[in-house]
């Protein structure tokens, strides 16, 4: 009997989307051996199985209970190779994507897995940092901070104990890359994480995942557990320890200070810097805080060189990002390409255009603080200079798209309304001038406003950004003031009509 060998993702998404159901109705033929692998990330070609054919893998995209019958005959199905949406892109942290099972090592290592840790532990902690600064690589987390710049004050900052704690916290809405890499590609982190440790000369590193990724938290915790039977966590002559840690529920607590309030078991809250966490974090001991993604891209770096890696992107941008579009587009999914690509080619190319019958009003991306964008501005480049000069973020490459029948006013008195619910209150201008706009903003929506109102909240907006301890209240005026600024009409006609 020949048997099939199908594969078909296990990626949270991925099960939304009907992958479970058919998982199930595939248990029964005997002929059949189905993989769960991660997920490509091409959502709307899910629920989608692949087989293995002489020139590669054929997919049956979109499929359903009926088209079960040609898969299993081998009839039909498109090559991968023949998916522009999966062609064009240029996967570097997440080459292994739909391609292996999350917690099969071997497939890992059969794929270069561990190679980039081989290369770290044979160099000097020091030559790891040179290696990173050619990189150029910036950290992933939404400040973009330059990495190798951290690692050489943590390496720096003598401490009977240091720590690498991994930022899964992921709260930006449209945001799901993180969740990804940890469900689908969890020693590539725990790869990463120890590279970090060697470095710096870390003996404990937690990973702080987001509350509600509990798929994620069991995978990365069976695959440490397997890591360790496999003796993979012994560095530097002890035994590495990796503890993953549900997150608190609160979207300040991806702040990496507020984050290690939390980790330490009081409530999230922000705390001033300096002194940065790299020189006195988690108890007080240098702390490298980074994002999932940030770590998950060292493997490569270090097993291709710095130089290779920098090859990649623009000058100021090195490497690849990846993208999560979502909203209202024909192809919402995850995209990874080099930085330097204009907003419009990523959306056309890859999220096919406007959903059926819809058209592109605004852009959002970064999450709840990142800027919007018009239509008519939308070939800008995504690199961080260029989105730093518009006044925009990057953040963590979540891009949302709002059609025509978007309220404007009404989304952004949503997003003010979600910072002056997750201000941790430390500080006055977020705490106070979060509730205060998001008033004016709802008195504005209800047709109760004045001209003076709007220059109000533009000057509320500014005291927010120029005096608020951390990014929540200071860039959380951006939203509105986006929204103000290209959209100024709409908020005029909601003005209280004057006698
Ligand atoms: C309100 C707020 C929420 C944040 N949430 C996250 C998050 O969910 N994940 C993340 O990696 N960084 C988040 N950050 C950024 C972190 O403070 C920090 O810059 C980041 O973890 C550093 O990682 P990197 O060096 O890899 O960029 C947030 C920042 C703010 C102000
Ligand atoms: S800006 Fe907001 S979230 Fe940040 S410290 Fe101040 S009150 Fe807390």
């Amino acid at each position: 009997m020949t048997i099939a060998r199908l594969y078909l993702s296990n990626d949270t998404s991925s099960k939304a989307a009907g992958a479970d159901r058919l998982a199930k109705l595939l248990e029964e033929p005997t002929d059949v051996q189905l993989v769960r692998t991660s997920s490509r990330g091409a959502f709307y070609l899910e629920p989608m199985i692949e087989r293995d054919a002489p020139s590669g893998r054929v997919a049956w995209t979109n499929i359903t209970e009926a088209d079960l019958e040609h898969v299993l005959a081998g009839q039909g199905g498109v090559s991968i190779d023949s998916i522009p949406y999966l062609t064009r892109q240029t996967r570097v942290t997440f080459a292994n994507f739909g391609i292996t099972e999350p917690l099969a090592l071997d497939e890992y290592q059969s794929r270069g897995g561990f190679k980039g840790l081989e290369a770290a532990l044979a160099m000097a902690p020091e030559a790891i940092i040179q290696e990173l600064k050619v990189s150029r690589l910036r950290g992933r987390g939404g400040a973009a901070f330059p990495v190798w710049s951290k690692w050489e004050a943590a390496r720096q900052t003598d401490a009977d104990q240091k720590y690498v704690v991994v930022n899964a916290d992921e709260g930006d809405a449209g945001t799901y890359c993180d969740r990804m890499v940890m469900e689908g590609d969890p020693f590539r982190l725990i790869e990463g994480i120890l590279i970090c440790a060697h470095a710096i000369g870390a003996a404990k590193g937690y990973i702080y995942c987001r509350q509600e990724y509990p798929a994620a938290a069991r995978v990365m915790r069976a695959a440490i557990q397997k890591a360790d039977e496999a003796e993979l966590l012994e560095l530097d002559g002890r035994t590495f320890s990796i503890e993953v840690v549900l997150g608190a529920g609160s979207y300040v607590c991806g702040e990496e200070t507020a984050l290690l309030e939390s980790l330490e078991g009081r409530r999230g809250i922000v705390r001033a810097k300096p002194p940065y966490p790299a020189v006195s974090g988690l108890y007080q001991r240098p702390t490298i805080v980074s994002n999932v993604l940030t770590f998950a891209t060292l493997p490569s770096v270090l097993a291709r060189g710095g130089a290779w890696y920098a090859s990649l992107g623009t000058e100021g941008s090195r490497g690849t990002i990846a993208l999560q579009i979502g909203g209202r587009v024909k192809q919402p999914g995850l995209v990874e390409v080099p930085f330097g690509m204009t907003l419009r080619q990523v959306l056309e190319e890859f999220g096919g255009g406007m959903a059926e019958g819809a058209k592109c009003k605004a852009v959002q991306v970064g999450g709840p603080l990142g800027s919007l964008f018009p239509e008519s501005k939308l070939d800008i480049p995504i690199c961080y200079d260029a989105f730093a000069n518009a006044g925009a973020i990057l953040g963590h490459g979540g891009i949302v798209v709002y059609d025509d029948s978007t309220d404007m006013v009404d989304l952004a008195r949503h997003f003010m309304a979600f910072t002056s619910d997750e201000s941790c209150g430390k500080c006055t201008p977020c705490r106070i001038g979060s509730v205060r706009s998001r008033e004016l903003l709802e008195l504005i929506q209800r047709g109760g406003a004045q001209a003076s109102d709007l220059a109000l909240l533009a000057d509320l907006g500014d005291t927010m950004k120029a005096t608020s301890l951390c990014a929540l209240g200071g860039r959380a005026p951006y939203p509105v003031m986006t929204a103000m600024e290209h959209f100024a009409k709409e908020f005029s006609s909601k003005l209280m009509r004057q006698s």
